[in-house]
C-alpha cells in the first residue's frame, strides 16, 4: 500500500494540499472497511503509515490542519470538567421483560393496537455500554454528549472524537444538513482485561467491568487517556425529519452509509416464535462476542407503527428490552445489618463475602424485609446465593447446604431502633416495620434531609449524603429549618469544605427559598405524597395553610388522593413537631409563587395532548410534562393529528416543522406559563 511520494519538502502548497487531501481519503476509507464493514484491507502497521506519513506532511505544511483531519483525533485537555448539555429530543429508556410470558404481552399489546396480526420487529443485541448523541452539522461530528438524565448529559466531545469507530466526517456526498445519531460506546472485554491488567501492574484501582471501565474512559478529562482506551461504538438510532423513511431497518442501511458502524446481528422477524428464536439465538451468540450484551432490544420496525404506538413515560411503546436471566452465585452471608429510611422503614440489609455476579462485585444486598428472610431461612453464617439482573439491586435468594450445620437461630428484626433506640414498631399483617422515632433518629432525619433538598423538591445543590450526614451528627442541623441558619463559621467546620464550597452553599441555600408550593410540599416528605399529588394538592388549596386545615373529606376531593393519602397528609399536618418545622421554614423566609386555585376543573386538560420539544428556560421538561399531566392532559413524544398543541423551545428541531406542517398549535414557553397558571382562558379546540 507504500505510494510513491514526493519529500514533502520539495512539493508546493498547492501539490501537499492535494496529496493530504488524498492521504486523508485513504485513511477514512481504510477506517471505513474496518469498523462499518468489517472488512480491512491493510494491516494496522499500513494504517498507521498512512497516518504518519499525513503528520508528515501536516508538519511541514500546518495550513493543512483542521479539526477534522484524522491526525486530530486527540485534542486539548478539557479545563474546568464538563459542561452539561440539554438533548433536543429527550434519550429515552426501555422498558424491560425478563420472561417469554412478558414478551408475548407486549406482542400481543401491539398486535391489538396496531390491529394487525403480524407485526415486523428488528432484533437486535442490547449493548451493555453506554449510550451516547452525536451530532453533526454540514456532515462534520459539532457535538457527542452522554445520555444522562435523558434530558440532560454532558458534553464529552473531546473525548468522543478519539474513537476510531465514530465518524468525524459523514461519508456520503449528500449528508443531510443536520443530523443526530444515537448509539452504545463500549469496552470490548479483551480490550478491558488489558486495561486492567495494566493498571494492576501500576497499582492503580481497577475497574469492575467493561462498562464501567468505558463510562470511567468517557469521563477523563485528558483525551489522551481516553484515546489510548478500547472502545468500541454502534449506531441504534437517530433523530431524523419524519417522513425520510419507511422502517427501521432502512434507518441503519443509512446510517451505514453515512459511515456509522450498526450491529451485524440484527434480524427482521415477524410473530412472537421470531423473536423467541432470535432472543435465543444472541443468547448462544453472547459468549462468543468480544463485547458484554445483556440482552435482546425488538424494535417495531415500520415507522408509521412506531408513531401510532407512541410512548408511556419515559419509554417508547415500540420497543422491548428482553433481557438475558439474571446470573446468580454463592458466597457467605457475614451479618444482616438494619438500614432505617425517611419514613423510618427498616430494611434488612446482608453483607456479603465480597462476590463477582452479573459483572459486579457485591459486598450488599438486600433481604427485603423480615417475613422474606423467615421465608428464605437465611442466618448469619450461611452460604447463600446471591443473584443480580442487569441493574437491579442484588438480592439474597436462598440459604443452601445448611444440613447438618450449627446455625445461629432465626434472625429477628430488632425491637430498637440502631440509630436511635426508638422502639420498632411492627404493624400486623404489614411486611414493613418501622422506627416510631420520628425526627429523634438521625438516620431519619437525614434521609428526610437528603428528600428535602432533592432535585425534584428543594433542589439545593452542594447537599451531599456526606455533607448532610456531618451536619446532622455534629449537631448542625436537625430539621430542614435548620438549613436555613447555618453560618458560614459552622459550615466551615466540616471536612474538606473550602471557603468557596461553603459559600456556594450558602447561596444555593439562600437561593432556594424562592421556590414553587409544589416543590415545597413534596420536599415536606410526607409520606405517599410524590411531585405529581403535591402538584395537584397546591393547585387544590392554593396554599400551605389551606392544605393544613383541611379535613379528610376535603383532601378526598383532590383528584389522585385516595382515603390512605388523605390520612397522611392530615396526620402530618397535626403533628406539632412538623408545625414547628413548617412555621420555622416560613421565618426563615422560604416563600412560594401564589397559585391560582382550580376547584371545579382540576383536570381541565383531560383528553389534550400536548408535545414538548426544544429547550425551556424556566421549567425542565419533566417538570413541564408532570405539570401538564397533574392538570389531566397527555404528553406525547411525537407530533400526530391528534397533538393538540406542541410546546416549542429554544432550537426546536423536526417536531416543530412537523407541527406547523400538519397545522398544530404551536406555542412558546411564555405560552405554556400561561396555561399552566390558567389552563381554561387558552381556546385550544
Ligand atoms: S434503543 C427509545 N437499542 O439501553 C430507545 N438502546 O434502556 C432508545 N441500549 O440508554 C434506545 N443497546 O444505552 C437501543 N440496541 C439498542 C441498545 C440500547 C443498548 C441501551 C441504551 C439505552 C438503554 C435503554
Amino acid at each position: 500500500m507504500q505510494t510513491e511520494r514526493n519529500k514533502p519538502d520539495e512539493l508546493t502548497e498547492a501539490q501537499a494540499r492535494a496529496q493530504s487531501s488524498l492521504l486523508r481519503q485513504q485513511i477514512d476509507e481504510h477506517n471505513y472497511r474496518y469498523y462499518v464493514l468489517a472488512d480491512p484491507t491493510v494491516s494496522d502497521q499500513q494504517y498507521d503509515q498512512l497516518l504518519r506519513q499525513l503528520e508528515e506532511l501536516e508538519g511541514q505544511f500546518p495550513g493543512l490542519v483542521d479539526d477534522y483531519s484524522p491526525t486530530q483525533r486527540v485534542g486539548a485537555k478539557v479545563a474546568d470538567g464538563f459542561v452539561s448539555v440539554k438533548h433536543d429530543v429527550p434519550m429515552l429508556s426501555l422498558a424491560n421483560a425478563f420472561s417469554e410470558a412478558e414478551v408475548s404481552q407486549w406482542y400481543q399489546r401491539i398486535q391489538n393496537q396496531l390491529d394487525r396480526e403480524s407485526v415486523e420487529v428488528i432484533t437486535e443485541p442490547k449493548l451493555d455500554g453506554l449510550a451516547i448523541s452525536l451530532k453533526y452539522e454540514a456532515g462534520h461530528l459539532i457535538r457527542a454528549a452522554t445520555r444522562g438524565d435523558g434530558m440532560e448529559g454532558e458534553d464529552v466531545t473531546s473525548n468522543v472524537r478519539t474513537i476510531r469507530a465514530v465518524p468525524l466526517i459523514l461519508r456520503n456526498k449528500q449528508v443531510p444538513k443536520s443530523l443526530e445519531v444515537r448509539g452504545e460506546i463500549f469496552m470490548t472485554r479483551s480490550g478491558f482485561k488489558k486495561l486492567n491488567q495494566a493498571l494492576g501492574r501500576e497499582g492503580q484501582k481497577l475497574f469492575v467491568n467493561p462498562r464501567n471501565a468505558a463510562s470511567g474512559s468517557l469521563r477523563q478529562l485528558d483525551p489522551t487517556i481516553t484515546a489510548e482506551r478500547p472502545l468500541g461504538f454502534y449506531a441504534y438510532g437517530a433523530v431524523l425529519e419524519e417522513g425520510t423513511f419507511k422502517t427501521q431497518q432502512s434507518i441503519y442501511q443509512h446510517l451505514n452509509e453515512l459511515g456509522f458502524p450498526i450491529n451485524p446481528n440484527l434480524q427482521v422477524v415477524a410473530s412472537l416464535e421470531g423473536l423467541v428464536s432470535a432472543h435465543h439465538a444472541l443468547a448462544n451468540l453472547r459468549d462468543g462476542l468480544d463485547y458484554d450484551i445483556d440482552g435482546v432490544v425488538y424494535k417495531v420496525n415500520q415507522l408509521d407503527e412506531q408513531e401510532e404506538l407512541g410512548f408511556v413515560s419515559r419509554a417508547p411503546r415500540w420497543a422491548l428490552a428482553h433481557k438475558f436471566p439474571a446470573q446468580e452465585e454463592t458466597t457467605t452471608l457475614i451479618d444482616i445489618e438494619v438500614q432505617v429510611g425517611r419514613t423510618g422503614a427498616l430494611t434488612p440489609v446482608a453483607r456479603l463475602q465480597p462476590v463477582f455476579v452479573g459483572g459486579v462485585t457485591v459486598t450488599n444486598a438486600t433481604l427485603h424485609n423480615i417475613d422474606e428472610i423467615h421465608r428464605k431461612d437465611v442466618r448469619p453464617g450461611d452460604e447463600v446465593v446471591v443473584r443480580r439482573a442487569g441493574d437491579v439491586i442484588p438480592e439474597v435468594v436462598r440459604a443452601i447446604n445448611t444440613e447438618g450445620k450449627k446455625r445461629p437461630p432465626q434472625w429477628e428484626m430488632p425491637s430498637e431502633c440502631p440509630e436511635c433506640g426508638s422502639q420498632v414498631e411492627q404493624i400486623e399483617g404489614q411486611a414493613v416495620a418501622r422506627c416510631t422515632g420520628g425526627l429523634v433518629c438521625p438516620a431519619q432525619r437525614k434521609r428526610a434531609l437528603e428528600h428535602f433538598v432533592s432535585r425534584g423538591a428543594m433542589d439545593i445543590e452542594g447537599l451531599g449524603t456526606q455533607v448532610i450526614s456531618q451536619l446532622v451528627d455534629q449537631g448542625l442541623v436537625n430539621t430542614p429549618a435548620d438549613l436555613f441558619r447555618l453560618t458560614k463559621e459552622s459550615v466551615l467546620t466540616l471536612d474538606r469544605m473550602g471557603e468557596k464550597s461553603a459559600q456556594n452553599l450558602l447561596d444555593a441555600i439562600d437561593s432556594s427559598k424562592h421556590t414553587q408550593l409544589p416543590r415545597l410540599l413534596f420536599a415536606l416528605g410526607i409520606r405517599e405524597v410524590g411531585a405529581v399529588t403535591a402538584q395537584s394538592l397546591a393547585r387544590h388549596f392554593g396554599t400551605l395553610e389551606a392544605i393544613g386545615q383541611a379535613d379528610i373529606e376535603t383532601l378526598e376531593e383532590v383528584p389522585d388522593v385516595g382515603s390512605i393519602m388523605a390520612h397522611h397528609i392530615e396526620a402530618f399536618f397535626k403533628e406539632p413537631h412538623n408545625q414547628v418545622v413548617i412555621s420555622d421554614l416560613l421565618a426563615a423566609g422560604v416563600e412560594y409563587e401564589p397559585m391560582e386555585i382550580d376547584l371545579g376543573a382540576e383536570r381541565p386538560l383531560e383528553g389534550h395532548t400536548f408535545v414538548l420539544t426544544g429547550r425551556l428556560s424556566d421549567l425542565s421538561r419533566p417538570e413541564a410534562k408532570s405539570r401538564l399531566e397533574a392538570l389531566g392532559a397527555k404528553v406525547s413524544g411525537s407530533v400526530s393529528q391528534k397533538t393538540t398543541a406542541l410546546i416549542a423551545g429554544e432550537d426546536a428541531g423536526s417536531k416543530l416543522q412537523k407541527a406547523s406542517d400538519l397545522k398544530v398549535k404551536i406555542l412558546s414557553e411564555a405560552d405554556l406559563q400561561a396555561l399552566l397558571d390558567n389552563p381554561k382562558p387558552l381556546d385550544l379546540e
